[in-house]
């Protein structure tokens, strides 16, 4: 697929040229209205969590299991067994995360729906799907398709005799494409056009396969750094070229782009050789015929295939002959029963180059007999063949190491494949609380950011209101409360569930200094909380306790409280304890680093990047928040009024009692005696001044002119900045405030509440 194709222009639904193309530049916040309640036709009040334990799980995966060996004559199954095309439609469900910003990955089943239902990448996991409905159907609700095909994939490996580390349901179904995450700015689909998202392009395709070549001395491949966040070598591919980078059939180059690609998914050395062993002990690729015999992807295919694509023309465009990533490549001798096939075949041949029917490069081995059986009929026998991408489990040497420990020792490949598949599954889960089912494994895991269980009374109103007046009288600005707790709340992301203040890890490595955090100031704040903390503990009746978690909410929570009283608006901002504190042995803190705020607009810290402006950055910021805009709006005009910004920063506090929670930001921002006027010369920083006088005001950053210069954002800043906007700025302020410190409260079984 190319994005060039000729257009259909129509008139009506939203056809037309759009605001996007007039102004294509301008601030979208499409992906802060995604998942809205209009767009979901399940009831309101629908609960996952509460629907899920209802079904009855045994009989959902004896159905799941039936189904493997169920061969349908509109799309037969290989060996007469589903289970290899159920794991690859599993696998590249989840294989979509990626570290940088927790977003892809199978949480929200977005296979479903574009641009990843018409990969290339993904071809004929459309039929994976569809032979799925009728289970769909058969236990509706009880079951999101999300968990559906996490768990088809589990069940897909038991039934072939491989024992899975457990599974976790608990992912509830959303309705529309994810909009939020950057895929790339290619035009055009892999294997199509030779754009590349690489610093360095590989040139040159070696026709010998280069075995013994090394690729790792040249300059080509050191300099090979793939655009950040991306974790994928090829827009419209889960991973890596399976042919090798940019085509090159070399297994040491293709090494170099595993291991980013399979670290951007979050995988180390051991974790990837273990997945890559592990899927390829079953199933196949198919490369019957070139693909230019297969139709359009689902996207493209006219309205009578109903949502299925790649229509292959060539003979019976099925079973034999299939067309999917035209390799043609079966592993071992039993594609559909677990064993060590894998490495015993990489190891046992020699590998050569050859063509597959499709013409794509792939490896067959020297001087082999024919041990490998066909799909489909009985009597004829394959030699074996690989990717080039499996022989960079032998040819690099850091795999190598891995994998030869593996060819004498099954159990320990078991145990590091059960445990990456079930990392892979679950890395966008976030906390265990939001697991569900019968098969949840009782092991902690360091990568799901493990929290200690509460193990004593919780703090009653009463002691509430004490707290607040001691945070308030510790000796802390009020605004250095609020701060820290927004720093400790906001780490929260919604796309993999990870951060926010339960755990308090903002005190641990590497949180601690992140110069997001301000760590001088935030060590001085810590302090004191951790005094009253203390204090309170001591002297608290019946073993009631206050973690340090809750105290860093509570501590912000009165202080905006304060903001609001002298404001002169008497309100209670909602506190809910029971959040715990992790130690820094429960911290990955390879892993958290990826949490850190680069840019932070609700604090005016950080501008512009090369990767976008300012007020880019605070979008998607807000939407991994899951803000809405005028929850976002409201935020930053209220931590503006409150004077919250990163080190006291006074741009775009826009107000004469900085500290108070007003809604001078608004009012001020839209005043048309106020000029704004460049302050520097990169297009980040203006000076207000006074149209008469011409005193300077104000400063203010992109963060906080957009507020006044985009057209939809605008006119909300006006809802506030109108005289009826300060009572509706308390109240907006305070919900939003709360929504943001409760993100990460899974213990609360909120698992359905923000998708
Ligand atoms: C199939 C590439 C990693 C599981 C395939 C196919 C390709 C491929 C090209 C053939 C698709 C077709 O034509 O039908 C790769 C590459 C990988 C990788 C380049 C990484 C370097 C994995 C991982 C898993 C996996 C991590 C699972 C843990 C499978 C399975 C099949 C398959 C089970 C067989 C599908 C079937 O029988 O229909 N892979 N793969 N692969 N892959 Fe992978």
């Amino acid at each position: 697929g190319s994005v060039d194709k000729c257009p259909f222009t129509s008139n009506v639904a939203g056809g037309g040229t759009r605001n996007t193309s007039w102004w294509p530049n301008n601030l979208k916040l499409d992906i802060l209205r995604q998942n809205s309640v209009a767009a979901n036709p399940l009831d309101k009040d629908f609960d996952y969590a509460e629907a899920f334990k209802t079904l009855d799980y045994a009989a959902l995966k004896k159905d799941i299991a039936a189904l493997m060996t169920d061969s349908k004559d509109w799309w037969p199954a290989d060996f007469g067994h589903y289970g290899g095309l159920m794991i690859r439609m599993a696998w590249h469900s989840a294989g979509t995360y990626r570290v940088f910003d927790g977003r892809g990955g199978g949480g929200a089943g977005q296979q479903r729906f574009e641009p990843l239902n018409s990969w290339p990448d993904n071809g004929n996991l459309d039929k994976a799907r569809r032979l799925l409905w009728p289970i769909k159907q058969k236990y509706g609700n009880k079951i999101s398709w999300s968990d559906l095909i996490l768990l088809t994939g589990n069940v897909a490996l038991e039934t072939m005799g491989f024992k899975t580390f457990g599974f976790g349901a608990g992912r509830p179904d959303t309705w529309q494409a994810d909009e939020s995450v950057y895929w790339g700015s290619e035009h055009s689909m892999f294997p199509e056009g030779n754009e590349t998202r690489y610093s360095k392009a590989l040139k040159g395709v070696n026709e010998k396969g280069a075995l013994g070549s090394d690729y790792s001395k040249d300059t080509d491949l050191k300099n090979r750094e793939l655009e950040e966040p991306l974790a994928a070598s090829h827009m419209g591919l889960i991973y890596v070229n399976p042919t090798g980078p940019d085509g090159n059939p070399d297994p040491v180059a293709a090494a170099h782009d595993i291991r980013t690609t399979f670290g951007r998914m979050g995988m180390n050395d051991e974790e990837t050789a273990a997945l890559i062993v592990g899927g390829h002990a079953f199933g196949k690729t198919h490369g019957a015929a070139p693909d230019s015999n297969c139709g359009p992807e689902p996207a493209a295919a006219g309205i009578e295939h109903q949502g299925l694509g790649w229509i292959n023309k060539h003979a019976s465009g099925k079973g034999a002959d299939a067309i999917t990533s035209g390799l043609e490549v079966i592993w071992t001798e039993t594609p559909t029963k677990w064993g060590n096939g894998f490495l015993e075949s990489l190891y046992n041949n020699e590998w050569e180059l050859e063509k597959s029917p499709a013409g794509a490069p792939q490896f067959v081995a020297k001087n082999a007999g024919e041990v490998i059986p066909d799909p489909f009929d009985p009597n004829k026998k394959r030699k074996p063949t690989m990717l080039t991408t499996d022989l960079s489990m032998r040819f690099d040497p850091a795999y190598e190491k891995i994998t030869r420990r593996w060819l004498t020792n099954l159990p320990e490949l078991e145990d590091a494949f059960a445990r990456a598949w079930f990392k892979l599954l679950h890395r966008d889960m976030g906390p265990i609380d939001r697991y569900l089912g019968p098969e949840v494994p009782k092991e902690e895991l360091i990568w799901q950011d493990p929290v200690p269980k509460v193990d004593h009374p919780l703090v009653d109103e009463k002691d509430i209101a004490t707290l607040k007046e001691t945070v308030l009288s510790a000796g802390i600005e009020p605004s250095r409360l609020i701060a820290v707790a927004w720093g400790s709340a906001s780490s929260f992301r919604n796309s993999d569930k990870r951060g926010g203040a339960n755990g308090a890890r903002i005190r641990l490595d590497p949180m601690n200094k992140w110069a997001a955090n301000n760590p001088d100031e935030l060590h001085k704040v810590l302090n004191a909380l951790e005094k009253v903390q203390q204090k309170f503990n001591s002297e608290a009746s019946g073993g009631k306790k206050i973690s340090l978690a809750d105290l860093i909410v509570l501590a912000g929570t009165a202080a905006v409280e304060k903001g609001a009283r002298d404001a002169g608006h008497n309100v209670v901002v909602p506190f809910t304890p029971g959040r715990t504190d992790a130690s820094q042995e429960q911290t990955e803190v390879s892993s958290i680093a990826f949490l850190e705020p680069k840019v932070d607009g609700f604090r005016n810290y950080g501008k512009s990047t090369a990767r976008g402006r300012a007020e880019e950055h605070l979008v998607d910021k807000a939407q991994t928040l899951s803000l809405t805009p005028p929850e976002m709006t409201v935020l930053v005009g209220g931590l503006r009024a409150l004077n919250a910004n990163h080190g006291t920063s006074q741009h775009g506090v826009l107000t004469k009692r900085p500290g108070v929670l007003t809604n001078d930001f608004f009012v001020n921002l839209l005043d048309m005696e106020t000029q704004w006027v460049d302050a520097g010369s990169d297009g980040e920083l203006w000076k207000g001044i006074d149209r008469k006088t011409g005193s300077e005001k104000w400063t203010a950053t992109r963060v906080d002119l957009v507020f006044g210069s985009h057209a939809e954002l605008r006119a909300i800043a006006e809802v506030y900045g109108q005289v009826d906007g300060q009572g509706k700025l308390v109240k907006d302020f305070v919900a939003a405030w709360d929504k943001v410190m409760m993100l990460d409260r899974f213990d609360l079984k909120k698992n359905d509440k923000f998708v």
